[in-house]
């Protein structure tokens, strides 16, 4: 019987959402979504030379890592049971150029670091980045001429160097330039090397976003770029648009897709899971990552709470997985129980 004296009427008391909220264990038995180590994409740096673990001023707790440091981080992360890593390197700024001619070196420093971490022999993937930005001396993702990132020219460099990758022993490809019709040159280029079995990971919808600072310390090219890429990443006020590339990269072959950033596109992560039920993931990129460590310095936040609440976000949105510089410390914790 309803309380008379309250103004909550009869309806409310047969249908209280409090009740299943009630205990602890009401509350896990209700629980939709859940966060584990299956979910996370590690995204390490690399730099030339060894023995180098070197911080990385603007993201607190990340290093750059030379190989050696790589493979052993590789060997932790694999004991921690996190599925894949991420890989970007730092290149020597004497090696970049106007066309990004070293990301066509066989053994420059990603290739060299994915053939050493594979020959390690651990249960973990190398998801590798191909986009010419680490290895330009602007800083753009293709080829410059004329102030124009010039297509075609740049897909081809891609294409060439993504089989390079695979060749190193690269698992799953992820081109994060935004170029027209890579991720079908591509393909094309991986099977008639015969990579048939490595994946394509599209950075299907990638935004023209201001949280990539951070990024461009730890790979060095943010003194470098000129202008921005507007005309190649999406406008962030665009969520059709962004349907609509990822729909082309899924006919061109996209085995996954991922969402970069992570938080603030939520919704995209969602229709792109609805619109095509591959595979997506969330890129909770370097910005993101750096504002929760900040905040949480400042002792304005909890951080490691915060950081287990918008990854568990990713999950709810209809992500498969994250990438995430969380990575390592979300699998101690898991582990921890
Ligand atoms: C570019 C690239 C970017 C990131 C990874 N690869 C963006 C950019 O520099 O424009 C960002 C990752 C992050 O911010 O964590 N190919």
């Amino acid at each position: 019987m309803t309380d008379k004296t309250h103004l909550v009427d009869e309806i409310t008391g047969h249908r209280r959402m409090r009740r299943n909220r009630k205990a602890d264990w009401s509350r896990r038995l209700i629980q939709e979504n859940h966060l584990t180590v299956d979910d996370l994409i590690w995204p390490i740096f690399l730099v030339e030379g060894t023995g180098i673990v070197e911080p990385i001023p603007a993201m607190p707790g990340v290093n750059r890592m030379s190989i050696d440091k790589a493979v052993e981080a590789a060997r932790e992360a694999a004991d921690l049971g996190i599925p894949a890593l991420a890989t970007f390197p730092n290149v020597d700024l004497a090696l970049r150029d106007e066309t990004g001619s070293q990301a066509l070196v066989a053994n420059n420093l990603i290739n060299k670091a994915t053939t050493a971490i594979k020959k390690a022999g651990l249960n973990i993937g190398v998801i590798t980045d191909v986009a010419l930005d680490p290895f330009t001396s602007h800083g753009h993702d293709g080829i410059l001429r004329d102030g124009i990132i010039v297509n075609d020219e740049t897909v081809d460099a891609i294409a060439r160097a993504a089989v390079m990758q695979a060749d190193a022993g690269a698992d799953i490809i992820a081109p994060s330039d935004m170029m027209d019709g890579r991720i079908g040159a591509i393909r094309r280029a991986l099977d008639s090397a015969g990579h048939q079995d490595v994946g394509i990971m599209s950075y299907a919808t990638k935004f023209a976003s201001a949280h990539y600072g951070p990024y461009r310390e730890a790979i060095s090219t943010s003194g470098l770029l000129k202008g921005d890429k507007k005309t190649y990443y999406i406008d962030p006020a665009n969520g059709t648009e962004a349907i609509r590339d990822a729909a082309l990269d899924v006919e061109e072959g996209a085995d996954m897709l991922m969402v970069k950033p992570g938080l603030p596109y939520l919704d995209i992560c969602w229709r792109i899971k609805e619109a095509f039920g591959l595979p997506v993931y969330a890129y909770q990129v370097s910005g993101e990552y750096t504002m929760v460590k900040a905040a949480a310095a400042n002792g304005w936040i909890d951080g490691e709470r915060v950081m287990m609440e918008q990854l568990l976000c990713f999950k709810r949105a209809g992500c498969d997985g994250i990438l995430t510089y969380f990575a390592m410390d979300v699998a101690r914790k898991l582990a921890k129980g």
